[in-house]
């Protein structure tokens, strides 16, 4: 009886023991589960960006007000971000699908194909490999996308259908937005990291890029380099000029690849300029080619001439879009001074400052002015001179009467600097290729794309 009974409350206390086991195993299980969950990054649906607090530090901004927060391209992914592009390429005025056989596919609303054409042309880092992929096939069945390209501008869409998709987008917006401040405190001390990306919530006037090229070793360097940076930019057409007599197919291949509206045109400097040992009128052809277009295309929004070569921070397009007359900024690298620049005193334009004033009324860079369309068609005899150095002054001198306080001074009143103008080291043309020797080899295919004087 002794016996059995100790048993019994041996047996009692060893299962109170595993109790007490499990129980504690349980809790710590819990425990370390709750901070594992914690620690876990969070998937797209519940990340969503927050919208930028900081104030808006000067009147330069003036496009701010325009601009709603957008997903971040870092917790995109999935339907999220497929969507997000969608309702992006409703937003557009004219993407990629504007200048080649891409607009049938995307106008007959295929999701895919709007998702690749348009959403691909600004997302650049959202666009997700088979987006791009699929772009690529896009591209691949439009057959007749190279060489001179078709006509289609901002000023041709209606307005009324482009209102009505883009109060669409906003209301396809407000979820996200909403859900963001919530995210943004799960996110705690990461939030930081987190870089704004914005959409325009109202269509914003058109930008046309003039940009003059001419086939050299560089070139198609120059065009993808350049091309990428306006792929971060809303409603614009790329003109791309050629001093050439004919397009070049490569070049047109690039300019397909990188997905930016564009038009490829040609425009020869001509013959009495070319064989001249002194300084050439360089890119003056194209330039008034790109002015003659947007005379006969464009009615509203605003012309830039980007040389090939300069480096460009997306912000001053934003700026620079909104142009009554003209606009000017500042140049970095420019002469020995190191910028070229609008001096600005008590507020108002006083004078330039440039390593090489040579008598010019405008002693200013290429890069560093803008003019509206509708100004350029009040002045239907404004074009660039065949004058080395003198192209901008020329040009801006065509554009009289224009007074001083009618140019807008861009880039916070032209004390930063947005705009470079960058040189690429010449490289010598690329060595005659043995095709005997590297027949059947992958040689014998990048040789087609080099690029020689
Ligand atoms: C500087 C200015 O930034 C140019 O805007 C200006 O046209 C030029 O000087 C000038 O005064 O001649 P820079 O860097 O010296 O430019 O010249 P490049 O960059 O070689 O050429 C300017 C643009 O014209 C480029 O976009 C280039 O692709 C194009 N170009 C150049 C031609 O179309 N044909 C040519 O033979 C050379
Ligand atoms: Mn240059």
């Amino acid at each position: 009886m002794t016996g059995s009974l100790s048993n019994k409350m041996a047996l009692g206390k060893s299962i109170k023991m595993y109790l007490t086991i499990f129980v504690a195993t349980t809790c710590i299980y819990m425990v370390l589960y709750q901070y594992h969950v914690s620690r876990q990054p969070l998937t797209a649906n519940e990340v969503v960006k927050h919208p930028e607090k900081t104030s808006l530090p000067s009147s330069s901004y003036i496009a701010s007000y325009l601009w709603a927060p957008m997903l971040n391209s870092s917790v995109i992914n999935g339907t999220m971000g497929v969507e997000q592009i969608q309702v992006h390429g409703q937003v557009r005025v004219h993407g990629p699908n504007t200048t080649d056989s891409s607009a049938s596919a995307s106008a007959s609303g295929s999701a895919a194909a709007s998702a690749s054409s348009s959403g691909a042309s600004v997302y650049s880092t959202v666009s997700l490999p088979q987006t791009l992929s699929s772009n690529g096939n896009l591209k691949s069945i439009s057959s007749t996308t190279t060489t001179t390209t078709t006509t289609t501008v901002a000023a041709t869409v209606p307005t009324t259908p482009t209102t009505t998709t883009t109060t669409t987008a906003i209301d396809k917006l407000k979820t996200p937005i909403t859900q963001s401040s919530h995210a943004h405190k799960l996110l705690g001390k990461a939030a930081h990291k987190i870089r704004s990306r914005f959409v325009a919530v109202s269509e914003p006037p058109p930008l046309y890029i003039i940009t003059p090229t001419y086939r050299r070793p560089e070139q198609l360097a120059e065009l993808t380099r350049l091309g990428y940076t306006l792929k971060h930019v809303l409603n614009l057409l790329w003109l791309v000029i050629e001093d050439a007599n004919k397009t070049n197919p490569l070049v047109a291949h690039t300019l397909d690849r990188i997905g930016v509206p564009y038009e490829y045109l040609v425009a020869p400097m001509p013959e009495q300029y070319k064989h001249t040992k002194k300084a050439k009128p360089r890119g003056v052809s194209n330039r008034n080619r790109g002015l003659d277009y947007l005379r006969a295309n464009a009615s509203e929004g605003v012309l830039y001439f980007a040389d090939d070569d300069n480096t460009y921070d997306v912000n001053i397009f934003e700026q620079m879009r909104y142009t009554k007359k003209v606009s000017m900024w500042p140049v970095g690298l420019v002469t020995k001074t190191g910028v070229s620049s609008p001096i600005i005193r008590e507020g108002k334009l006083d004078g330039y400052y440039d390593g090489w004033i040579g008598g010019r009324k405008y002693p200013v860079d290429m890069a560093g002015f803008a003019v509206s369309v509708k100004f350029l068609h009040e002045r239907p005899n404004a074009k660039m001179p065949f004058k080395p150095g003198y192209e901008e002054d020329g040009f801006l001198r065509s554009l009289a009467p224009l007074q001083n306080s009618e140019i807008e001074l861009l880039a916070d009143e032209c004390r930063d600097i947005l705009t470079w103008h960058t040189q690429t080291k010449k490289n010598p043309p690329a060595q005659p290729f043995n095709a005997t020797r590297y027949a059947n080899t992958n040689l014998a295919f990048i040789e087609k794309l080099l690029v020689r004087p």
